[in-house]
């Protein structure tokens, strides 16, 4: 069933479990996670950049696909679509009224005044149409959808500010990064136990791919309520496509092609549900 995120969150909160947020790139993405999670019988969220959403053709057909296959495969666990990283308002609007029922407004590349702004609009528009919003502060550096920026780490102060907006959830950057880590992560743990202690919102890790998995499970301790993965998946998927491609190269039908990815994708699924919901 498609949800907002607000109960899983709440709930992974109180339990002291993340729930992760797998990014979806296209049809064989969406199916192989919604599979996978149904029979471990857990929520998930499902991310979609605006450039993976740009790829599938659009909101329409993203929430499209994903209530045709909620309903085809009879998956019967709490899914929530959310928008990952909407640049705007007006994108977010798009992505509401097309019928997910979770967005990210990400306006961290503003000051904090004009960040405030945005998403307090966002927040409007959304809770009237039971939309969950996540919001960003400080700046979460590395490379997402081919676009790379400098991490700036978020204060105690500017979530306390940014959380008056009535946001559901807040990613804080404490030196996570998209993509490949340069060197060891150095997540800010004490700042990330003392934003839990002092705000009542779930708490997001980005950037999950590459993270030990002795630091994921110390975030959780600190609050982190949701974690994203996004580079791992694709890792995973392209290292074993590359072996069948190689040894079969004249295997053309695609749905072998892609497929062929399927089983580490599924592994990579797995591992991180028994890590996130501290199976
Ligand atoms: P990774 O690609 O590093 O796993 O990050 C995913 C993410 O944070 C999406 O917002």
């Amino acid at each position: 069933m498609l949800v907002n995120s607000k109960q899983m969150l709440l709930e992974a909160k109180e339990k002291k479990y993340a729930i992760p947020q797998f990014n979806i790139n296209n049809l064989e993405w969406t199916k192989t996670i919604l599979e996978k999670c149904n029979e471990m019988n857990l929520p998930v969220i499902l991310g979609v950049s605006e450039g993976a959403i740009k790829y599938m053709g659009g909101c329409n057909t993203v929430v499209g696909m994903v209530k045709g296959l909620i309903k085809d495969l009879n998956i019967q666990i709490p899914v929530c679509l959310h928008v990952d990283h909407g640049q705007s308002f007006e994108l977010c609007k798009k992505a509401i009224d097309a019928g997910f029922t979770s967005v990210m407004i990400d306006a961290s590349k503003y000051p904090l005044d004009e960040n405030f702004r945005i998403t307090k609009e966002v927040v409007d528009y959304a809770h009237e149409k039971n939309v969950t919003v996540e919001a960003e502060v400080g700046h979460i550096g590395g490379t997402e959808d081919n676009i790379t920026s400098n991490a700036n780490n978020a204060t105690l102060e500017d979530c306390l500010e940014i959380s008056k907006t009535g946001i559901d959830s807040l990613a804080p950057a404490l030196g996570s990064v998209h993509g490949l880590y340069k060197g060891k992560p150095n997540l800010d743990f004490k700042t990330m136990k003392e934003i839990n202690d002092n705000l009542e919102i779930p708490l997001v890790l980005h950037g999950g791919t590459g993270i030990p998995n002795d630091d994921i499970k110390k975030a959780i301790e600190c609050g982190i309520s949701k974690i994203n993965i996004n580079t791992e998946l694709q890792i995973a998927w392209h290292n074993d496509v590359v072996k069948f491609v190689k040894e079969f190269e004249s295997v053309y039908d695609p749905r072998k092609v892609i497929g062929s990815g399927k089983n580490a994708m599924l592994k990579a699924i797995e591992d991180k549900n028994i890590l996130f919901f501290r199976l």
